[in-house]
């Protein structure tokens, strides 16, 4: 009867380290913005939220200010805001992808090659910038090599927050979770595609 009862918890222990070991590593998603009146930062929960959807999927929402070499090497995505600054990304964000290199140095060897990217931005006026700001977050990305996609918007979720439309709506923030979802998905996809 003990025998039994100590074979029967040697089996149960065996299934339950095989199957840890069978589970997939999770992904890491790394939101990283600049924010000066907090309306970036909201899209940037929205994002987080999208992504977080995704079973099994870990978020770290950093401002571009406080991410340090591991937050960035060790993530399967980075998802990048910013606000409408003169028509493109703020300064503090360009400041934090000029770092890759100067800090954290990512060239020659593209440490960021084949992680997923995408990009989201908010902005005064209906046509003021977003998409530019977008484009040019895009663009250091696929410099880097990485995997650029869209999600919430053609390119990324973006919110305009002054005038006719303060803050951020309901649908501008649905657009971030879309977003963030997107990036999730991609970023598994192919996690499970470089294993094989
Ligand atoms: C220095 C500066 C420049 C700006 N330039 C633009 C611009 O060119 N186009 C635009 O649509 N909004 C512009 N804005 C407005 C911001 O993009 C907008 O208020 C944004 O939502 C602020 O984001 P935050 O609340 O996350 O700081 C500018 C704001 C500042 C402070």
């Amino acid at each position: 009867m003990r025998q039994a009862f100590l074979v029967g918890l040697l089996v149960s222990c065996w299934v339950f380290v095989a199957s840890a070991a069978d589970a997939p590593a999770p992904v890491t998603v790394l939101v990283a913005y600049h924010s000066a009146t907090g309306h970036t930062e909201t899209m940037a929960r929205g994002v987080v939220e999208g992504a977080k959807s995704l079973p099994g999927t870990v978020v770290v929402l950093k401002r571009v200010s406080d991410v340090a070499a591991g937050d960035l090497f060790s993530a399967d995505a980075i998802v990048v805001g910013s606000p409408v600054y003169w028509s493109n990304m703020a300064g503090d964000v360009k400041r934090f992808f000029d770092d890759w290199q100067l800090k954290f140095g990512v060239f020659p060897d593209f440490k960021m090659r084949n992680k997923v990217g995408a990009a989201f931005a908010t902005g005064g006026q209906v046509s003021g910038g977003k998409e530019l700001t977008m484009l040019t977050i895009l663009a250091a990305m696929l410099g880097n090599q990485m995997i650029v996609v869209s999600g919430g918007g053609a390119f990324g979720a973006s919110a305009t927050t002054e005038g006719d439309s303060p803050g951020i709506d309901a649908k501008e923030l649905a657009s971030a979770r879309d977003l963030g979802k997107r990036v999730a998905e991609v970023a598994w996809m192919v996690k499970r595609g470089a294993k094989n």
